[in-house]
């Protein structure tokens, strides 16, 4: 390869670069979590945890948290930095992560650490006893 010819080359790789990085970092802005669609039978003693405000379960991969009469804040429960599995604190009303101290409110923004991106979060509607997780 001629050394003019290298060169524009090895130009063309330096500018696509960092353009692939913006469009990398673009797609982190994008909150991630899996699907859910299920339901919970709210006069099941095995939910009594969401009769409570700052009660909490998990259940197909989402936190489902009472934050109060009737009203529910439904999240993925997998850390958008490395995956692992969230906590919710009851004292910070946060999400917590136990493996790099990530953190998210409960409208899945990082507020803290090394996530990359939201959390995602999930519809949550009530008839009678049954609450209902979509998204
Ligand atoms: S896996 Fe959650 S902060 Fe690293």
């Amino acid at each position: 390869m001629e050394r003019r010819n290298f060169l524009r080359a090895a130009c063309t790789v330096c500018a696509i670069a960092p353009l692939a990085s913006i469009v990398e970092s673009c797609k982190k802005q994008t909150a991630t979590g899996p699907g859910a669609n299920f339901t919970i039978d709210l006069s099941d003693p095995g939910y009594a945890a969401l009769k409570t405000t700052g009660g909490s379960v998990v259940k197909s991969g989402v936190i489902v948290v009472c934050t109060g009469t009737n009203t529910y804040a439904a999240l993925s429960d997998s850390c958008t930095h490395q995956g692992c599995q969230l906590n919710y604190d009851k004292p910070t009303n946060e999400l917590v992560c136990p493996c790099h101290g990530g953190t998210y409110d409960l409208n899945g923004k990082v507020l803290g650490g090394p996530p990359p991106s939201n959390l995602k979060t999930y519809t949550v509607s009530v008839s009678g006893t049954v609450l209902t997780v979509n998204g």
